[in-house]
């Protein structure tokens, strides 16, 4: 029965709409047969067409059961049927023939990606439509362009019918199943896609039946050439392709005479003088007709082209890779010539007594000319002239009485020259290093950052390279520069590398350039700052090598009995039994023999240990002393592989930490690293692993001796003397061992995601294995990175993933920074503005949800990695506010927020007598200046200058 529905006036209605409410439900009409995949006209004139569809996985089942690799994907003949339905529209009629169509880049749906898709149509003179189909994610700007080609109106009768059976009679029937085919394994496809039913194949010919499930029958109403149908027909001749993986690349002709049915046939002819020998390119002609032989469609010249190794690769998710190295990174940037500043303040260069590097001081001494003053370490007693002063590098004492003298000039600049060393260090040249070099540093630092009189001075170290290796001490010393970046923000911390044939004046003119890049290399004329790169690991199978142990071998690892140095001999022993295992820390144990009987959980593990291997030697043996490490490895006899991985947390300012606290931590790294060179040199293993941290990189303040030794071990990646087979391994933290989670790290949000042990190990077995002699083990977690990407933008350039990311991933971080709610007990008052944002700062960086009033930072969870991330945290809502020295010195919640309140009315103050001043000013300088008795040229000058007083008036003054 029919039923009349009632009418109503429309009012028609012009708006702008919002691209994320238009999905599938929001349709503007309901489909018409053939329209499935066209949703709206946006333009429609005499000239241009253009039609828009929203898809995704959700709202698509051409984009849901269409994967390649890992990605959803629109297949090639879906723009075919998207172009035939918008050109049906404008050519008015259905049979039409396509030209030129060629396939320029995949149409990829990310996770969860809804894409807006246009297709639009041109008209040329001659009655043909350019046709252009193009889709960006939506919310996005820019297009890009998927396929392009002239469509026009087929105006031929239809060819002869097909007699199939008689095209079937010289080809043989071929199974359909081929799992080993590259199709079938980077190609996945739902139910709809399952039509192939038969396959024939003949000399350079084949022909494949194909038949839609029943199922979906029903569908084929909503499209004239029903995508994986096309596709079924033309891609047949992936039988015939070889054993490459290809990729539908152009159409010549396409002529569409009818409606794709539930039954077809298609015939497939090589055209072997248009295909590359190569096998390249592939060249087919086509033709597709029902099952009873008429023709549907005749495809002239339809080229696939294989898929190369690159552009396989973007149908893989992009895994944020686990492994990077470093680089340097050429800068491009022109600065313009420079100028010293022009100011009294003191410029002071710190040098050893034996620095040979007249030159550079000359032109040093050129540059500041009269603000020049020279601190000279040496160990004996010289007489102080006017401009030189000799201190013991160590003594403390004596280089504060020396900086003292400047409380009043304040100082610009210290300039560290950092001496040179030509060979391999001893021991004993170590020490010394460490003691002209680091101590001297440390003590400088100590005494600029302690005493705030001396101004916001600049310190600059200063480092000549003679071959591609830096001096290990040198970039120990950059190390602990670059940590002092976020320790004291009144000190401006840099780093200049030169190579011997640079100019000096490229130096000097370095010290100038207002940039904020801390480490800087100059090289042949060009600067170069420290990069980050990806380490590739291929998806290949064939091409991943595996980390091996040979059979019989020894194996020491100090810091065995520590976090990591454990878990990495319990995967050394299931990797190969045949071993024997050398574990080195400091410790005393129990002998052997009565480990058995212990409860305790390390004695437990070294039983089970000592089962699995053909030997278990635990050394009691301090990696930093020559001779105990000598003895022990002589015992030994030989060694196979060294994973030195003894060491000791750091942390602690600089201001509150005294010098043998640094040693202890210097030790293990730096002399320990020097034994095991020389233990290598004599026993030749097959590699030596450095265990550096990703500190070195992306620094934190506090730990200054840590990242410092580890920045020694950095070093070693390039070697003065030998060819050794040394391997650096720059960890970020592990989650479940170790002395990050000793100390708690883990519930800090890091830039650099923690490893859990099993992770740690895989990469360790990976990194093994890469050439590369410098890997960075760890993710990038650019959500909490955007937040201090400021900051390490000094230090590091990011992959370009990174910065992408950063970039369009988290835009939105910096503005909507995150509320956290907490809790705060013991206080019955509501708090004040202060206090909430204050309690929210440290429910954010300690991850609580609820805090008392007097808590203290540092005993409810703080140390000095996560005070600097409640430093910037606080910083951000009250710039300057608070200095890192401070979350120490503040350390309840109350009393914070009362010291930033007190800070925000002094400077309130401040302002107000600022502008008081400079009100009064106008009228009264000149009398001010005539009443000041100290009142100097320059002052006058100044004043002339800025028009407060003429030429006459200064006469009277002078
Ligand atoms: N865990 C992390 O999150 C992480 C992150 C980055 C880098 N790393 C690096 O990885 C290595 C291992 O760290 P870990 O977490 O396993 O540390 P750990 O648990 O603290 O173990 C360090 C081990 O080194 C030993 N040790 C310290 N000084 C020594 C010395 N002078 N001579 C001999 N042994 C000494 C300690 O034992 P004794 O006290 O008995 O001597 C301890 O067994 C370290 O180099 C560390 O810097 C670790």
């Amino acid at each position: 029965t029919k039923t009349s529905l009632p009418s109503y006036p429309m009012k028609l209605q012009r708006c702008w709409e919002m691209p994320e409410n238009h999905n599938k439900q929001d349709r503007q009409y309901e489909y018409t047969e053939n329209e499935q995949l066209i949703d709206t006209c946006l333009i429609s004139s005499p000239q241009l067409n253009v039609y828009k569809t929203i898809m995704s996985e959700s709202t698509h089942t051409e984009v849901r059961e269409h994967i390649i690799g890992d990605k959803n994907v629109l297949a090639g003949t879906v723009y075919v049927e998207m172009l035939r339905c918008a050109a049906k529209k404008v050519l008015k009629n259905d049979k039409m023939q396509v030209d030129n169509l060629l396939f320029m880049n995949a149409m990829i749906f990310e996770k969860g990606q809804t894409r807006e898709v246009q297709t639009i149509l041109y008209l040329r003179t001659d009655d043909k439509y350019d046709v252009t189909i193009q889709s960006r994610p939506v919310g996005e700007e820019t297009w890009e362009i998927h396929a392009q080609g002239q469509v026009s109106v087929l105006a031929e009768e239809n060819p002869e019918s097909v007699d199939i059976e008689k095209m079937l009679r010289s080809m043989a029937q071929r199974p359909l199943e081929n799992e080993t085919s590259p199709v079938e394994q980077l190609v996945t496809t739902g139910p709809r896609w399952q039509v192939n039913r038969g396959l024939w194949v003949g000399n350079e010919e084949a022909v494949t039946m194909a038949e839609i499930d029943s199922k979906f029958t029903d569908e084929l109403k909503k499209y004239y050439l029903y995508p994986s149908m096309l596709d079924a027909a033309v891609n047949c001749s992936s039988a015939l392709n070889g054993n490459n993986f290809c990729l539908p690349y152009y159409y010549g002709t396409l002529k569409i005479y009818d409606k794709i049915p539930k039954k077809i046939y298609s015939h497939t002819i090589r055209n072997a003088a248009a295909s590359s020998s190569d096998g390249e390119l592939n060249v087919f002609d086509i033709s597709i007709v029902d099952e009873f032989g008429r023709v549907i469609a005749i495809v002239k010249n339809y080229a696939m082209k294989k898929a190369g190794a690159s552009q396989k690769k973007q149908f893989y998710q992009k895994e944020v890779p686990w492994m990077h190295t470093l680089n340097w990174v050429k800068e491009t940037t022109d600065f313009k010539a420079a100028r010293p500043e022009n100011d009294e303040k003191a410029v002071i260069v710190v040098r050893t007594i034996d620095n040979c590097n007249e030159r550079l001081l000359e032109e040093i001494r050129d540059t500041f000319r009269g603000n020049i003053y020279e601190l000279i370490l040496c160990e004996w007693e010289m007489r102080d002239t006017a401009r030189k002063y000799y201190s013991a590098p160590g003594d403390l004492n004596r280089i504060c009485t020396y900086f003292e003298a400047f409380d009043e000039t304040e100082i610009a600049r210290v300039i560290f020259m950092v001496q040179e060393h030509r060979s391999v260090y001893t021991i004993e040249k170590l020490d010394d290093a460490v003691e002209n070099m680091l101590h001297a540093y440390y003590n400088i630092i100590y005494v600029l950052a302690f005493n705030k009189k001396l101004g916001n001075p600049r310190v600059d170290l200063i480092i000549k390279t003679t071959g591609p290796e830096i001096d290990p001490m040198a970039l120990a010393l950059q190390g602990m520069g670059k940590s002092l970046l976020n320790e004291y923000s009144r000190l401006k911390m840099g780093c200049i590398v030169y190579t011997s044939e640079t100019e000096l004046k490229h130096v000097i003119n370095e010290l100038f350039y207002s940039h904020n890049d801390y480490l800087i290399l100059l090289k042949n004329g060009e600067r170069f700052v420290m990069g980050m790169k990806e380490v590739s690991i291929e998806h290949e199978p064939s091409s991943e090598k595996k980390f091996e142990l040979t059979k019989g071998g020894t194996y020491i690892i100090t810091g065995g009995l520590g976090g990591i140095g454990l878990v990495l001999a319990e995967y050394f022993a299931e990797l190969e039994s045949n071993i024997r295992l050398v574990l080195m820390s400091r410790r005393e144990l129990l002998p052997q023999e009565e480990w058995e009987k212990e409860t305790d959980v390390l004695y437990k593990r070294l039983c089970e240990l000592n089962s699995k291997v053909s030997e278990l030697i635990y050394c009691s043996c301090d990696v930093s002393d020559e001779k105990s490490v000598e003895k022990h490895v002589e015992s030994l006899g030989c060694v196979t592989g060294i994973v030195h991985a003894a060491g000791v947390a750091g942390g602690g300012f600089i201001i509150k930490k005294d010098w043998d606290d640094y040693l202890k931590v210097l030790k293990p790294k730096m002399h320990g690293t020097l034994n095991m060179l020389n233990l290598s040199r004599k026993y030749k293993p097959e590699f030596i692993v450095l265990f550096s941290s990703y500190s070195t990189i992306l620094p934190v303040a506090g730990q200054s001796d840590y990242i410092s030794a580890n920045s020694f071990i950095d070093a070693m990646v390039v070697q003065k003397d030998s060819e050794l087979p040394v391997k650096v391994i720059n960890w970020s933290g592990w989650k479940e061992c170790g002395m990050a989670y000793d100390n708690g790290g883990e519930m800090i949000r890091t830039p650099v995601t923690f490893l859990s042990n099993a992770e740690g190990v895989e990469l360790f077995a990976k990194a093994m294995v890469l050439e590369e002699r410098q890997v960075l083990i760890g993710k990038i977690n650019c959500e909490v990175l955007e937040e201090v990407a400021d900051d390490y933008s000094k230090v590091i350039r990011f992959p370009d993933y990174v910065t992408e990311k950063i970039k369009n991933g988290h835009g939105n971080v910096k503005n909507q920074r995150e509320i956290y709610h907490v809790t705060i007990t013991g206080k019955d008052a509501p708090l004040t503005e202060t206090e909430t944002k204050v309690s929210q700062a440290w429910a954010k960086v300690l991850g609580l949800k609820e805090i008392h009033y007097q808590d203290k930072f540092l005993e409810i969870g703080g140390d000095s990695l996560s005070a600097t991330y409640l430093q910037k945290e606080l910083n951000n809502s009250y710039p300057q506010a608070m200095d890192i020295t401070d979350v120490f010195v503040y350390s309840s919640i109350k009393e914070m927020a009362d010291f930033i309140d007190s800070k925000i009315q002094q400077e309130r103050k401040e302002e107000s007598m600022e502008q008081r001043h400079l009100n009064e000013d106008k009228g009264k300088s000149t009398t001010s200046f005539a009443k000041n008795a100290k009142g100097d040229l320059n002052e006058l000058l100044q004043m002339l200058a800025d028009g407060k007083i003429d030429v006459k008036e200064a006469g009277k003054y002078i």
